[in-house]
């Protein structure tokens, strides 16, 4: 469509709202929107619908309520996260690993790996431990299993209002019922867990356990920066600067729900990229031998987290490149909050933009389309198409614009959770490589290789995007 117009900027109506949107492939128009705060908000009624059963959060709030919740936040997700993160993927991996040993008995040594299933199991695994502390006071294997649980009905639970909920509670709709009352009951016994996590952790925090297994955790670093606030503040400032217990729980419960299914669809995808493309394979493998000659190490501490994750350069490349791609989350709303103009470009004739202005009346709605922008020859070049983890790395070569890479949003309201991403990310695919080269499914191979790539490519918009068909083979190195 951009293409069609020639132009970074389409506009529809929506009949449902009878409201004009303002589709965006341009960068720098993205960039405007994303930080004025003054003139574009979030469009809270899609956000507040589901997103609010907890209580207030990060994600589900304008841009006053969200100041504070994203300043506590901020410095929860630091280094020792990282650092937890990295020494939890580790372990993760190692017990994937061992599960998939005793699964390769057939004679060519092939493993089919369905990507979304094991890569969610693992996301949860390692949000388990980094998020609430490994071996903490809450029993992670029992928290685990309730996220698990919550996992699988979080499309009940943010999808239907709460009146369906209590409906079905009092009247008895077959089969329905009972699935959303298990749906509360979950929804229940997570809130419990976390809201006790959240009372334990402060009582380490207070006696300065310093061999707490909570050390370096998302939770506690949360729980930390709310108490440095509040010790502060006056009493009447506290309210207005620090977090309650029922906050500190529902981001919990966003940061989970924010980043488990998103990371597991990347790695999918990056899977699905890296089978298509064996010599991106070659080039990781040669920067994890050089970085670890005599084999990935199993079991690392948190400490070796900064060495060999900043080393890991081609690795968190091939990540950022299949997310370019295929952007996890593809577009997201804006409101315009007052009438404005907006400069965005055009194409003359021979294919080259220039500026122009869209006015923009109040309440209509933007679209950042990152799926868009991210195909944008304008920024990618004519090769926009193809898979090329050099873009990320020889950037002297693969000239683009930084605001044109947007799979973790831009502006004030961007990813908080990107490096925790990367980090496991990049983590998974260095210790998978090392170990297996991964195929494409046995029953592709005699496809032609653009068949190939669609088929492993294709995707489905869903909350997040997800691959259609979510499969790959791995095959053990000698
Ligand atoms: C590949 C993985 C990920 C992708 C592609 C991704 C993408 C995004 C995008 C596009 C947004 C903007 C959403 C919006 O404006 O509504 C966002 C926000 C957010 N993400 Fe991620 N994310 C990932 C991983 C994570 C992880 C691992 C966490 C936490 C552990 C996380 C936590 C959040 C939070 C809390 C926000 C809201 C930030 C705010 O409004 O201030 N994300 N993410």
């Amino acid at each position: 469509m951009y293409d069609h117009y020639g132009s970074g900027c389409i506009s529809s109506v929506l009949a449902s709202k009878s409201r004009p949107v303002f589709w965006l492939a341009d960068a720098q128009a993205i960039k405007v929107v994303a930080t004025d705060k003054a003139t574009f908000d979030k469009d809270m009624d899609f956000y507040s619908n589901g997103m609010l059963f907890f209580g207030p959060n990060i994600i589900a709030s304008d841009t006053s309520t969200w100041k504070r919740h994203r300043m506590i936040s901020n410095p929860a997700f630091n280094e020792s996260v990282n650092g937890v993160v990295w020494k939890e993927t580790a372990k993760a991996v190692k017990n994937w690993f061992s599960e998939l040993d005793s699964r390769t008995n057939n004679s060519d040594g092939e493993i089919s790996i369905h990507t979304f299933d094991s890569f969610s199991t693992l996301a949860l695994t390692i949000f388990a431990c980094a998020g609430f502390g490994s071996d903490g006071a809450t029993p992670i294997t029992e928290l685990r299993e309730t996220l698990r649980m919550a996992f699988h009905h979080s499309a009940a639970r943010t999808s239907l209002p709460d009146w369906v909920f209590d409906l079905t509670n009092r009247i008895h709709i077959p089969f329905l019922s009972p699935y959303l009352r298990k749906t509360i009951g979950v929804y229940e016994a997570l809130d419990q867990m976390c809201m006790k996590a959240v009372s334990e952790v402060r009582a380490d925090v207070l006696l300065e356990k310093s061999n707490s297994t909570t050390g370096g955790a998302l939770l506690r670093n949360l729980v930390k920066a709310n108490m440095d606030v509040d010790g502060e503040q006056d009493e009447k400032e506290r309210g207005q600067r620090s977090l309650t217990d029922r906050e500190l729980v529902s981001n919990m419960f966003l940061f989970f729900i924010a980043g488990h299914e998103t990371t597991a669809n990347a790695l999918s995808f990056v899977c699905a990229f890296l089978a298509l493309y064996p010599d991106v394979q070659r080039k990781i493998l040669d920067e994890i031998e050089l970085i670890w000659p005599n084999g990935v190490p199993e079991d690392v501490a948190e400490a070796e987290y900064k060495n060999a994750f900043s080393r890991l350069t081609y690795t968190t490349a091939a990540f950022y490149e299949a997310l370019r791609l295929i952007p996890i989350v593809s577009r997201l709303g804006r409101m315009v909050l007052k009438d404005t103009v907006l400069r965005t470009y055009r194409l003359n004739g021979i294919g080259d933009p220039e500026p122009y202005s869209v006015p923009m009346k109040e309440g209509s709605e933007i679209m950042i389309d990152m799926a868009a922008v991210h195909r944008n020859p304008i920024y990618w070049g004519a090769d926009a198409d193809e898979f090329k983890p050099e873009r990320f790395v020889d950037t002297d070569t693969y000239r683009w614009p930084r605001d044109a890479f947007l799979a973790f949003s831009t502006g004030f309201r961007d990813c908080i959770g990107r490096k925790f991403a990367a980090v496991e990310g990049a983590n998974v695919l260095a210790r998978i490589i090392r170990r297996y080269e991964i195929l494409v499914p046995k029953r592709l191979r005699d496809m032609p290789f653009e068949e190939q790539k669609a088929y492993l490519s294709k995707w489905r918009p869903f909350v997040t995007n997800s691959p259609v068909y979510p499969e790959v083979t791995f095959r053990r190195r000698s």
